[in-house]
């Protein structure tokens, strides 16, 4: 068996009254770059807490690679949860070296570490003349030592200008090119819509909605369906050509629509085919818009 390389059950944490992540469920693919995405405060810094074991949780747990976190596992996780300290006087290689030397690891790591950054023409550059995006990038080196199977992002494009913001985007990728799998938490829909490959959606501790990127962010109709033989309609649902995929929740199929069509298509195509629904809605927002009133809304 296939193993996903994150695996959490019924995570949860909470402070006193407040619920900060609720019973989360996530299971994430190997060499995914998968997103954690929500307004502040929605839980993704705790979760990502926990997952490093930064922060203790309430009850709930999780599985790297199939099995419970131990000393040899947690070395196989890099992660930026915290703002990392670098030495303002050392340049990025003399802080890089001390990195080498709390992890154990030879200095040979770092000048492939600092080339993926795109560190490497300043790597005798002292850190206090670093741009945030270049401190940043840094930061993403010194995680990358000691060869992560997986790399813990938090907010890793807070603050920067465009420019910066593209770079990441850029070394994010270049990273899991090579194999590696990204978990990165963002408030940003767009963020996580250009590098993301799967997203979980977190709204006040609880996810929303997960999957491929494409899915969940997708900005097709979804419709409610039922009739009174819920077999047949599977089966028409099957072979439609404006059903881009459906799938069963609580008695009802939920379809989502290829482009173009509407709803209105929808109920003439089943009408014409004997399919007379007892229940039809399309569901109101896409998730994309209710995700930009929730970020409104807490702005
Ligand atoms: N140490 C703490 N004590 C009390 N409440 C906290 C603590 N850390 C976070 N919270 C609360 O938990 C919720 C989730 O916070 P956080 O995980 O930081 O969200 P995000 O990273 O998505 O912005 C927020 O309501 C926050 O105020
Ligand atoms: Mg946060």
């Amino acid at each position: 068996m296939i193993h996903p390389v994150l695996r959490t059950y019924d995570l949860h944490k909470n402070y006193g009254r407040l619920t900060a992540v609720d019973h989360l469920n996530l299971s994430v693919p190997a060499g995914s770059i998968f997103g954690i995405l929500g307004p502040n405060g929605s839980g993704k810094t705790t979760t990502l807490g926990m997952l490093v074991d930064i922060i203790k949780p309430s009850s709930g747990y999780f599985e790297w690679f199939g099995q419970k976190p131990d000393g040899a596992i947690r070395k196989s996780i890099g992660a930026i949860v915290e703002t990392p300290n670098f030495y303002p006087y050392l340049t990025a290689r003399q802080n890089m070296k001390i990195i080498c030397d709390i992890k154990g690891q030879a200095y040979a790591e770092i000048d492939k570490s600092l080339t993926l950054t795109e560190l490497g023409a300043r790597q005798n550059s002292r850190y206090k003349t670093f741009s945030l995006g270049m401190k940043q990038r840094l930061a993403i080196a010194a995680a990358m030592i000691g060869k992560p199977r997986v790399l813990i992002l938090d907010e890793p494009t807070n603050g920067l200008d465009p420019k910066g913001i593209a770079e990441i985007r850029n070394i994010i990728r270049n990273i899991a090119s090579e194999g590696i799998t990204i978990l990165l938490a963002s408030h940003l829909l767009d963020e996580v819509q250009k590098v993301c490959t799967h997203v979980a959606i977190l709204d006040h501790g609880k996810i929303l909605s997960k999957g491929p990127v494409e899915d969940v962010l997708s900005d097709s109709p979804l419709v409610e369906l039922a009739a009174p033989d819920m077999p047949q309609l599977k089966s028409l649902l099957e072979k439609e050509n404006w059903v881009k995929k459906f799938q069963e929740d609580q008695g009802r199929f939920v379809a989502t629509l290829k482009e173009g069509f509407k709803v209105e298509d929808v109920n003439r195509e089943l009408v014409a085919k004997g399919i007379f629904l007892n229940h039809i809605m399309v569901r109101k927002k896409s998730l994309e818009n209710y995700f930009l009133e929730t970020l409104e809304a807490n702005a």
